[in-house]
């Protein structure tokens, strides 16, 4: 693989077995493929955390149609942060429920932003904030 480097690591035993015991449960072929994806992890957390550089995400929420004034709330919520919004799905979950989950692009913060207000709107069952890096 291009641009692919090798280099040591010394761990406590202790650890090393902690983290092998981790990539058998997480079924990984390799030290390394796990290593890759703490290290992406930590590096997206600081992103996130940051709050400069651009990140994606999911919000993921749960909510009952029935009520008919929560239902336009979310959409006028949404059309407020619609630069943000790539894609929005809707599942109907059941005679009441409904799903929906909002892609999103963009800083941080604003993410954060409307996670949060979706979040606090009353009838809301439950949201998810998924997030993950930009690709860069
Ligand atoms: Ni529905």
């Amino acid at each position: 693989m291009p641009g692919l480097v090798r280099f040591g690591v010394s761990l406590e035993k202790e650890l090393l077995g902690a983290f092998d015991k981790h990539l058998k449960e997480k079924k990984y072929a390799t030290r390394s493929k796990a290593l890759e994806d703490l290290i992406r992890a930590d590096l997206i957390a600081r992103t996130w955390s940051e709050g400069t550089g651009e990140v994606a995400g999911t919000v993921t929420l749960v909510y009952n149609h029935h009520k008919r004034s929560l239902v336009n709330k979310l959409l006028d919520i949404q059309h407020d942060y619609q630069a943000l919004i790539v894609s929005t799905q809707h599942v109907h979950l059941n005679h009441e429920n409904c799903l929906e989950v909002i892609v999103l692009k963009g800083v941080p913060g604003k993410v954060r932003e409307l996670s949060g207000r979706l979040t606090s709107e009353k009838g809301v069952k439950h949201v998810s904030l998924t997030m993950t890096t930009a690709g860069e």
